[in-house]
């Protein structure tokens, strides 16, 4: 057997396990402080949740199979769907707006890249029932908030953002078909990654004549918002809600952080207006995270029309970043204590100060097979244990027990009474 995961999947060893633990403590305090609350869905949907017409390269990449009753199913590539599933089962119960958060592992069969797995988890946090650009400035202070929290400063991070509204304004100048907006979009998105001339035989492919395609190209390529009106040719609807995320992200303070980039669309095509994605600054680097405004996901389900802002943060890029800025912090000390006995005829007296140790919340491991005390001290240190406790005879006939502080490398005899209460003190001292 295999002593590896599978392709582009990941073990959680302990040490591993604790990085992640600390991650998902930074998400989840972020979430509590914007009152977000938690939720979850099962990693496995119907595949039909994430047919989409617009070509999305995230459908391209399911990890997708029939059940033995010939069921479609997929594992998620990501959660809004599923988000808007369960909003759709509930909706006229729901009281909006809601802001749920969740972490949830989602699978993508992508090409394997630095930043870039086959499953990752990703942090989501979504407002929804909000029409108003008020939603997307409290994601956005959120995002701010846990970048703040692990050390991260606009130094470090840049959210470029921008809105669809703007292309499809433009794509209606050019007189482009209403509902072109999706697949315009997630074509365009793929600039970067394949080029000027790939982009326009795909725009081409969805009906675009040759000049109109240049011209879409060039409109992404525009460099700030008085370029983008003086393509459309008027201020563009679009404008007065980029200027309302920008003097709102003025006065909370998180300005210094956001970059409006027209470039941005975002890949997934149910995006309806604001698109965000967080980058090092240094640009190098995938995104750290993404989202947007979705206001018609939940129509496309058949449901009536909910507006949704949200995001999805992952766990890779966020962990590479902060492990080259040295802040993820190193396994905290533990003070955890090893107690013992050295024969079977000890054993009540570990047994009882292990209970006692438990009771006052201090981690305990009780090992009850009489090790050698060489032995129990070397694993001591090797497992990180900050006392270890011996139950001997010697000691015990004169009422006491043996204490080893490995962190100081001293041993005491304590009387057995006042064993536990001991420790406990010495911990809460943290001595
Ligand atoms: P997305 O941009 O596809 O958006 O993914 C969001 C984030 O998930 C990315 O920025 C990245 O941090 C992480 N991510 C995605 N794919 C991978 C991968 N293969 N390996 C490692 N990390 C990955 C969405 O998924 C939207 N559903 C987000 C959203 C929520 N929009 C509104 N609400």
């Amino acid at each position: 057997v295999q002593n590896q995961p599978v392709k582009g999947m990941r073990d959680f060893y302990p040490e591993q396990m604790n990085r992640r633990s600390w991650l998902f403590s930074k998400f989840r305090e972020t979430a509590r402080r914007f009152n977000f609350i938690e939720y979850d869905a099962c990693v496995l949907e119907s595949e039909e949740l994430y047919v989409r017409k617009a070509g999305d390269e995230i459908t391209h990449q399911l990890y997708n199979f029939e059940d033995k009753s010939g069921r479609k199913l997929a594992l998620r590539p990501e959660l809004t769907p599923s988000l808007a599933r369960m909003i759709l089962a509930r909706h006229s119960e729901i009281t909006f707006p809601i802001r749920w958060f969740s972490i949830a592992q989602c699978f993508r069969y992508e090409k394997m890249q630095k930043g870039r797995k086959r499953e990752h988890y990703q942090w989501n946090m979504d407002l929804v029932g909000e029409p108003s650009i008020a939603a997307e400035l409290e994601l956005l202070s959120a995002l701010v908030d846990f970048f703040a929290s692990v050390g991260l400063t606009e130094k470090d991070i840049t959210i470029r953002f921008s809105n669809r509204n703007l292309l499809s304004e433009y794509l209606s100048k050019l007189g482009l078909q209403e509902g072109s907006l999706p697949a315009v979009s997630v074509i365009v998105d793929k600039l970067d990654k394949v080029g000027p001339q790939t982009v326009k035989s795909m725009l081409v492919e969805v009906g675009c004549d040759s000049s109109t395609a240049d011209r879409v190209i060039a409109f992404i390529k525009a460099a700030d918002l008085d370029e983008v009106r003086e393509l459309i040719g008027y201020e563009p609807t679009a404008s007065t809600d980029i200027r309302a995320l920008l003097d709102g992200a003025k006065l909370l303070g998180i300005d210094g952080f956001l970059r409006f980039t027209p470039e941005l669309v975002r890949g997934l095509s149910y995006y309806t207006g604001t698109v965000f994605e967080a980058f090092e600054a240094s640009g190098e680097g995938r995104a750290v995270c993404g989202g947007g405004r979705y206001d018609r996901l939940i129509e496309t389900f058949g449901g009536p029309s909910i507006p949704m802002v949200g995001f999805g943060f992952g766990d890779v890029v966020i962990m590479l970043a902060l492990a080259e800025r040295n802040l993820v912090p190193a396994q905290s000390p533990q003070s955890k204590v090893l107690v013992a006995s050295y024969s079977n005829n000890e054993s009540p007296e570990a047994i009882r100060i292990a209970r006692s140790l438990r009771a006052s919340d201090i981690q305990v491991e009780l090992d009850l097979s009489c090790p050698k005390l060489r032995k129990l001290l070397t694993r001591g240190d090797r497992q990180g244990f900050r006392y270890v406790i011996l139950a001997a005879p010697d000691e015990i006939r004169q009422g006491q027990i043996l204490v080893k502080d490995l962190a100081h490398g001293s041993e005491q005899r304590i009387p057995l009474h006042t064993a536990s209460e001991h420790i406990v003190n010495k911990m809460m001292r943290g001595t």
